[in-house]
């Protein structure tokens, strides 16, 4: 029998469940001289503001044990760039369904960018990304608050019918009353997760290795806590769950999607391996008859 590696998400199909995660690809016509981009599940864009930005001070990367530090602080050409020149150029690449994924530092910020969003033909699912600082309450991280991330879901709501997905932090002691104020705000699905906040330093400068000091953790070393987090929202939440964080192989997708995510986002693998992504869908249906599943689907929070 054939391997059945098709999942839908927000009631899109997906040929299979890998998504290069936001931020590690780019927007996706850079990768494009690496292999074909219609081999993807879909593809998450890089983080998109209503203002370009220039991102923070060099040096913002930091290699680590199990991982790497960031701290590129959302460097992007603004969302009227995305949705009028750079959804089109991806979209004349791939049928491959687009990810905008949107960060804000203020509740309407996030409502202008995904109103944007909705009217832009090529975007098909808008990744709302609330691990961001919220200007106006003292800097206190969105995704850190309930009320917070049920405030920016419902102006997001508000400003699109397309599937609404919210990224939560993993920068909380718990993630279920986050995870369901965003569903009763009526999102359509939870992406879990993003970065942990980390920092390195030079011995021999005295100094942190990178110009903002701290920067976010991510790679090898997120997964077991990646797969935590999903099961505990996919546990409490009925929407559909995107699982991310240091996934690097196909036995690991399958992991993330028993602990209950219907898709899984690779990240900080790509930048170590461009072919990350096809590599782990070639691999699929191996590991699946190996692990006797006919059709990926069935795995879903099977644990
Ligand atoms: C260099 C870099 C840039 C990132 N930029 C974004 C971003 O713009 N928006 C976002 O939601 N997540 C961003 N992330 C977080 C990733 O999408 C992902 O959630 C995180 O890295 C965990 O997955 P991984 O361990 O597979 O890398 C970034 C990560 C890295 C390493």
């Amino acid at each position: 029998m054939v391997s059945d590696t098709s999942v839908t998400l927000g009631g899109i199909r997906l040929k299979n469940p890998v998504i290069p995660a936001s931020g590690t690809f780019g927007f996706g016509f850079e990768m494009a001289a690496c292999y074909d981009l219609n081999r993807l599940g879909a593809i998450a864009l890089k983080g998109t503001t209503l203002e370009p930005r220039f991102g923070n001070p060099t040096p913002r990367i930091a290699e680590c044990t199990g991982g790497l530090l960031n701290a590129v602080g959302l460097q992007n050409p603004g969302i009227d760039a995305l949705v009028s020149d750079i959804a089109p150029k991806v979209r004349a690449l791939c049928d491959t369904p687009l990810i905008a994924n949107i960060s804000g530092f203020a509740v309407d910020e996030y409502g202008i960018c995904c109103e944007k969003a909705d009217a832009c033909a090529e975007i098909d699912i808008i990744e709302v990304n609330i691990s961001c600082p919220n200007v106006h309450q003292g800097g206190m991280t969105f995704g850190t608050d309930p009320a917070a991330a049920a405030a920016v879901t419902r102006r997001a709501r508000k400003a699109t019918s397309k599937p609404l997905f919210i990224k939560l932090t993993p920068n909380v002691s718990d993630i279920v009353p986050i995870a369901k104020a965003c569903e009763d705000e009526g999102a359509d699905g939870l992406t879990l997760i993003n970065t942990l906040p980390g920092m390195r330093i030079d011995i021999r400068r005295r100094k942190p290795v990178l110009a903002n000091r701290t920067g976010g953790f991510s790679g090898p070393a997120l997964f077991p806590i990646a797969v935590r987090f999903v099961n505990q929202a996919a546990t409490a939440c009925r929407i559909p769950i995107i699982g991310c964080g240091g996934v690097s192989t196909a036995e690991e997708v399958i992991e993330m999607m028993m602990a209950g995510a219907t898709a899984v986002q690779v990240g900080s693998a790509n930048l170590r391996d461009p072919l990350a992504c096809p590599t782990i869908i070639d691999a699929l249906p191996a590991v699946m008859k190996q692990l006797n599943i006919d059709k990926l689907e069935d795995i879903i929070g099977i644990i």
